[in-house]
């Protein structure tokens, strides 16, 4: 653990970061990476001259570091600035096949950046909207709605793979497999989930995998991991002498090439966690799997500290206790608005998170939309259980404010 933590040189500031699901901090490995880039003199990609071919390189090693993360295939990569701009772009080139009497199914479970975007363009083209709903006493997903649902009028199905304010893991591959039972796509918005458990665009049966690589020790930098051969049928807006390859003509204008190396070396620091021991001659991929089974059993057991803790205090409201979920607390201080719990943390150098965190439809169907959200608290790998304690004590010290 002192191993790990000494790799990020901003935990060295004193403060807990419990806001991890916001966005981690990145290890020396990742700032290196990205500053080698600069000072080894870098080009735009395509060019005769070694500068260019080396921001050719970075591309091509950031996509298949990417794929070794999540199980997919490098041509299939596709990069961008970030999840939502991303999803946007899919789903614009989605729907120009939907029409009136096609369908797409949202979850109220998931971020506004998995259903806006798709309740959007199912406007656009005047199709029909349906909601999976969440079971508010535990905020599961449940996965048996989805075969009413679905028909075959539906056109994609949209799931988060983990919600990133209570942390459920819903039964994705059941609802992939709901989705591709009546021909219809799945789109999972790994970004809540990627950080905290062995990725598998396969065994989860996503279409479209997106994620985040801010949100696990990398720079801000979005992918979405598809089938090549899907990619293939798909035909998105893109300039006349852009790329019209696969899965160039899904990227817009020139790269960040430095943050695409920060990215590869995330997955490389994420890689390197917990890996088998040596003699090991597996590949990448097995590595990431390992550090990755080992990173959701630390998580889990830091995480039920932080859980038991929580619901020891009278004055705390948790909400959500799915069965499977990620490090995320989600709760609410009697007496204290999330917003004000937030700040008393802070100024006992605590970072945690208040509102509703993007996850809209959530945060209403908990009935927490219109106060203010709730504060969350999100463990990852770099975490310790001095942070937990910390939050523990400073939770426990707010005493209700008496209301006169
Ligand atoms: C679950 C989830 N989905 C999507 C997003 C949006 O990601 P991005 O900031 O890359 O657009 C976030 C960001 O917090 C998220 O937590």
């Amino acid at each position: 653990m002192n191993r790990v933590r000494a790799a990020y040189p901003a935990l060295s500031d004193g403060y807990a970061y419990l806001d991890g699901a916001a966005g981690t901090q990145v290890p020396s490995a990742v700032i290196e990476a990205i500053a080698d880039t600069y000072r080894s003199g870098i080009g735009n990609a395509g060019g005769a001259f070694p500068a260019s071919e080396r921001a050719s390189s970075v591309v091509a090693e950031c996509r298949r570091a990417l794929a070794d993360l999540t199980g997919g295939d490098p041509d299939g990569v596709i990069l961008g600035p970030n999840m939502t701009t991303l999803t946007y772009r899919i789903a614009d080139t989605l729907s120009r096949q939907w029409g009136p009497g096609d369908e797409v199914v949202v979850s109220r479970l998931d971020h506004d950046a998995n259903i806006r975007p798709w309740v959007q363009a199912a406007a656009r083209r005047g199709a029909t909207v349906r909601w999976a709903e969440v079971d508010v006493s535990t905020a599961e997903l449940p996965a048996g709605q989805y075969g009413e649902l679905v028909s075959e009028r539906t056109r994609l199905v949209a799931v988060t793979a983990a919600s990133n304010i209570v942390g459920t893991r819903p039964d994705v591959a059941a609802i992939a497999a709901a989705a591709h039972a009546v021909g219809a796509l799945c789109y999972v918005d790994a970004v809540h989930a990627t950080p905290h458990i062995p990725a598998d665009v396969r065994s989860l049966g996503a279409d479209f995998y997106a994620t985040s690589a801010y949100k696990w020790s990398g720079p801000h930098i979005g992918t979405v991991v598809a089938d090549p051969a899907l990619l293939e049928t798909l035909h998105p807006d893109k300039l006349v002498p852009a790329p019209a390859s696969v899965p160039g003509r899904f990227e817009r204008g020139t790269a960040a090439f430095a943050d695409l190396a920060g990215v590869t070396a995330a997955v490389e620091h994420l890689a390197a966690l917990d890996p088998p021991p040596a003699p090991f001659s597996g590949s990448r991929r097995d590595r990431v799997l390992a550090s990755m089974a080992a990173v959701e059993r630390y998580e889990g057991q830091l995480f039920a500290r932080l859980l038991g803790g929580l619901a020891s205090l009278p004055h705390v409201r948790l909400y959500g206790k799915a069965a499977r979920r990620t490090p995320t607390a989600f709760f609410t201080v009697a007496g204290h608005t999330p917003r004000e719990v937030a700040a008393r943390l802070a100024a006992r150098k605590i970072n945690v998170w208040n509102g509703d965190n993007y996850a809209w439809e959530l945060a209403g169907a908990l009935g927490l939309r219109d106060s203010g959200g709730a504060v969350r608290a999100g463990l990852v790998h770099y975490n310790d259980a001095a942070d937990v304690d910390r939050l523990l004590g400073a939770v426990a010290d707010l005493v209700p404010r008496v209301v006169s």
